[in-house]
């Protein structure tokens, strides 16, 4: 059984590159708006085994990528956690905002347990995917996840929890820890019902100083790694902390993550000083692929070209968005599996 994800994730280099992309189950692609709208709100399509188990494949069947992303959301945690999260159209996720106190009261016991739909995802997705297809569980990571928790809402730079983490310091890293406790038993569920590999998003990195990434990123994902590792040793864990620019050079020997993924402002020459210490995973812009043509292909060609000779998997630098062309996306695919021949 070759898993080439997998492998690439501990470090072997394979050409052409195996490629997933952030989000590939999502808007873009018609079958996923079908399935969607059939399954009511977003909140019930991601604790519907049966249906988010659909739309995990979707992209697979459609472009053959070698990994699979569990379908589901970094925002489940605070859901089980009793935050009233919801999902409007066109203003993603929205919940009350966390007040100090609740942060005091907060008690993670048994909680994790509560996403035992996710679980029964996992479990269905392994049976049913391609045996060469890698699956991928994932979390947020805790500042990401905290971001949400008390702005409420989406915010162009989390002004609402960097205040709070300067005014409310010792209760922001009890959040911080609880997040991290609750995600690693969630991490741990997901690899015991047959994940591969999983990933920890902190897409929100970018906008702390020095000083704050490091307690507010690194040691929660740390945390995370160590805890998860107590139980299963050889987990193997991509991390993705997105937009930390200069401070991805630390970012794996200090978290233990086996993995990188790289957005894309970093560059290609940085990016192959990181890959020396193993496998990195990206960097795509987004937009290229909503561009096509000549952008998509050039951006393709120097990530191959810079990156093709070691630890790689092909990816986006963020999430793919709803405007990208399904024909862009098979050029792409195409242009990479070619690019060995
Ligand atoms: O990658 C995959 O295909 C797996 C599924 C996945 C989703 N969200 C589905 C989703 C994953 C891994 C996530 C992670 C996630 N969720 C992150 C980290 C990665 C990133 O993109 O930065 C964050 C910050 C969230 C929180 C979240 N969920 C936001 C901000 C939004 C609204 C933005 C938007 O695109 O609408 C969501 C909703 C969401 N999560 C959608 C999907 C497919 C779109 C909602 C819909 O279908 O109506």
């Amino acid at each position: 059984m070759t898993r080439k994800v997998l492998n690439v994730l501990k470090g072997e280099t394979v050409f052409p590159p195996p490629i997933w992309m952030m989000r590939q189950a999502g808007r873009y692609l018609p079958e996923y708006r079908q399935t969607r709208q059939q399954a009511g709100s977003f909140l019930d399509l991601c604790y519907n085994p049966e249906l988010a188990t659909e739309v995990t494949l979707q992209p697979i069947r459609r472009y053959g990528f070698d990994a699979a992303i569990l379908f589901s959301d970094i925002l489940v945690i605070p859901h089980v956690l009793g935050r009233d999260l919801r999902f409007e159209e066109g203003r993603g996720p929205l919940m009350t905002p966390v007040t100090v106190d609740e942060i005091k009261d907060l008690d993670i016991t048994g909680k994790a347990a509560k996403l035992s739909a996710v679980y029964e995802t996992v479990s269905r997705l392994r049976e049913q995917l391609p045996n060469e297809t890698t699956l991928l569980g994932f979390c947020g990571a805790p500042w990401t996840v905290a971001t949400y928790m008390i702005a409420g809402h989406g915010t162009p730079d989390q002004a609402p929890a960097r205040l709070f983490a300067y005014q409310h310091r010792d209760v922001f890293i009890k959040l911080l820890t609880d997040l991290a406790d609750i995600s690693a038993e969630y991490l741990i569920e997901q690899l015991n019902c047959g994940a591969d590999a999983v990933q920890i998003f902190d897409s929100w990195s970018g906008v702390l100083d020095e000083d704050c990434f490091e307690d507010f990123c690194i040691k929660p994902v740390a945390r995370i790694v160590k805890k998860v590792r107590e139980t299963h040793p050889d987990a193997v864990i991509i991390g993705f902390p997105k937009g930390a620019g200069m401070l991805y050079r630390d970012y794996r020997a200090k978290t233990g993550v086996n993995a990188l993924g790289l957005d894309w402002s970093v560059p290609l020459t940085f990016a192959q000083e990181l890959q020396q210490q193993g496998a990195v995973q990206g960097n795509l812009d987004p937009l290229r692929v909503v561009a096509g043509g000549k952008a998509l292909d050039e951006g393709i060609d120097v990530i191959l070209e810079k990156l093709g000779q070691g630890p790689l998997i092909f990816n986006l630098g963020h999430g793919i968005t709803p405007q990208a062309p399904l024909e862009n996306v098979a050029q792409m695919v195409n242009r990479i599996r070619q690019a060995g021949a």
